[in-house]
């Protein structure tokens, strides 16, 4: 039998123990309604460690959600074992749980879900109210990082789709949070927004921050160090774009 193995497996073995910031053993989640009980999540067992920046692929209905919605500590495994930066979510009061989402986690969603009354500035600040207190230099320098600072007093309904979604992501970043979560981050931008979302995405891996990013686009998937397919809620990790392959009998 034969094993192909990569750099980025031997690294990632020897470093998983101490610098997983996402951990999961035997993970399942089932959804039971009335038409009875799915299977999202099957026994998922994987982890991903500090800096890296992981694509999750699959087909609709495979469980990319579900995954991202547990690694968000927006829902809860129905079995299994969720660490994240070494704490067992299921441990944890609700109230807790919101606490360690606003300091660990920022969102970027396809839909971009900014609030339609708020200006650019006001949405970034009401993630730093939900935080700890509002800054509005600070919220104004993240909308100038994402080249944003003239568009800082405008409402989502005057930006054009690529803005809202920087808007989103200097509000994913405002708290500085250790891992960022995006599902289909460039789905609904044209190819110049996309383009720019992708060169904020390559500055925030290269300045440290772990990416979990779900996408269905294979160009997306490539700009990943490793991604993890889902199929009918099984997981198959494989490592991608490693330099060294070692191949051993
Ligand atoms: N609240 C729910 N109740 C019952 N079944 C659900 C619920 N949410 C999701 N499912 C089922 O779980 C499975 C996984 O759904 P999920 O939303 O994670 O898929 P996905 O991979 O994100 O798909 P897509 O690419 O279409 O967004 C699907 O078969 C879906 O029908
Ligand atoms: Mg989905």
């Amino acid at each position: 039998m034969s094993r192909i193995e990569t750099s980025t497996d031997i690294v990632a073995d020897q470093t998983r123990a101490e610098c997983a910031v996402i951990s999961l053993s035997a993970v399942t989640r089932e959804y039971t309604g009335h038409a009875g009980t799915v299977r999202a999540l099957d026994t998922a067992t994987f982890s991903i460690v500090a800096g890296e920046w992981v694509a999750i692929t699959g087909p609709s209905g495979s469980g990319k959600s579900t995954l991202v919605n547990l690694l968000g500590c927006l829902d809860r495994p129905t079995t299994g074992e969720l660490r994240i930066d070494g704490v067992d979510v299921s441990s944890m009061s609700p109230a807790e749980l919101d606490r360690f989402r606003a300091d660990k986690i920022g969102f970027i969603f396809q839909q971009f879900h900014l609030i339609p009354y708020l200006t650019s500035v006001e949405n970034v600040m009401l993630a730093q109210y939900f935080h700890s207190m509002t800054d509005e230099g600070e919220a104004r320098a993240a909308l100038d990082r994402v080249g944003l600072g003239p568009r800082a007093s405008h409402l989502p309904s005057e930006l054009s789709g690529g803005e809202q979604q920087r808007v989103c992501i200097a509000r994913a970043l405002i708290n500085n949070p250790p891992i960022l979560l995006a599902d289909e981050p460039t789905g609904n931008l044209d190819a110049a927004n996309q383009r720019i979302v992708i060169d904020l995405l390559q500055g925030l891996h290269a300045a440290g921050h772990t990416i979990v990013m779900v996408t269905h686009d294979p160009e997306m998937a490539g700009l990943a160090s490793r991604r993890i397919a889902l199929n009918h809620g099984k997981v198959f990790c494989h490592p991608i774009g490693g330099p060294v392959v070692n191949l051993r009998r």
